[in-house]
């Protein structure tokens, strides 16, 4: 077990992550993710900071059950609700998953020993994204593939704009809110381009890509916000308070008609490859 679980540590904000943003957020980023590197059939395929699954999932439907997709993370209530996930609905045809909780820097696997390296909306988490990097390409065989996707710098980012506004009126100190400002989640193209070339990737390209989202009702839009690493903070109200939280953020991200509002996103792909 890794001592420090991070941003993410608690099982409550793992459960809310994979009910109410995962669905509506993660899974449509992540299958474009996937896309953009095409992992092959029978291939072994590494998803760093998988998170609840968002990527494993499509990768396990990808490479079908003659390859391995191996879901790595540090926080181990975000592990286990991706166990719990695949254990409840795994599909025939997907590669099995296997577990294992570790940092990026310090993956517990072989030298060139998966085929693909995902990490999707993880290295903003994490301090030394050349370290990281360099991680990839130690795991990886010769001709494989990293691709990595993050919040693009500079462009609107909601849900998550969204709730930090709201979070700025009833919290000020808010750590979440805090980041959200300061730009700590997020990366320009150039930046992603940097940390794989510096990394040992070469033919690197790093894109803007967009996506709209929209969540079925603004009310489970905003318990989305329970899935982030602002999540305790809400969990620390009492109940009457959660319940105002929520209720006024609900009418906040609501449309005249009370819908949820579409969100146009923006995110860095950025993709290397390993000499063959
Ligand atoms: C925003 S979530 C993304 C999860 C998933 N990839 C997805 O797309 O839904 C960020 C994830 O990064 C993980 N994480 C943060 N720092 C990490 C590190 N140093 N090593 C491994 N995982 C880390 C967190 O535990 C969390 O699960």
């Amino acid at each position: 077990m890794v001592d420090d679980q991070g941003l993410f540590g608690q099982a409550a904000v793992a459960e809310n992550y994979r009910r109410y943003l995962q669905p509506y957020l993660f899974d449509p980023w992540a299958k474009r993710l996937v896309n953009f590197a095409q992992p092959l059939a029978g291939q072994t395929v590494l998803d760093v900071a998988a998170g609840t699954g968002a990527v494993t999932r499509a990768a396990a439907s990808a490479v079908g059950s003659a390859g391995r997709v191996i879901a790595s993370d540090i926080s181990r209530p975000m592990l286990s609700s991706l166990e719990s996930a695949v254990a409840a609905d795994s599909h025939a045809h997907d590669a099995p998953v296997e577990i294992l909780e570790c940092s990026a820097t310090d993956i517990e696997l072989p030298d060139a020993s998966v085929d693909v390296v995902f990490c999707h909306q993880g290295l903003p988490f994490m301090p030394d994204r050349v370290a990281v990097a360099r991680e990839f390409y130690r795991v990886l065989r010769p001709g494989g593939t990293v691709a990595v996707a993050v919040w693009a710098l500079g462009e609107r980012l909601d849900p998550f704009d969204g709730y930090a506004k709201f979070v700025r009126t009833r919290l000020p100190d808010s750590r979440f809110a805090r980041a959200m400002s300061d730009g700590s989640l997020s990366m320009t193209t150039d930046a992603v381009a940097d940390a794989l070339l510096g990394g040992g990737f070469v033919d690197v390209v790093s894109s803007l890509e967009r996506l709209t989202v929209q969540w079925p009702t603004a009310d489970e839009e905003a318990r989305g916000m329970a899935g982030t690493p602002f999540g305790p903070e809400i969990a620390s109200l009492d109940s009457a308070a959660q319940a105002a939280f929520l209720s006024e953020l609900t009418t906040m991200l609501a449309d005249e008609n009370g819908d949820a509002v579409p969100h146009v996103m923006t995110s860095v792909f950025g993709r290397g490859m390993v000499p063959a």
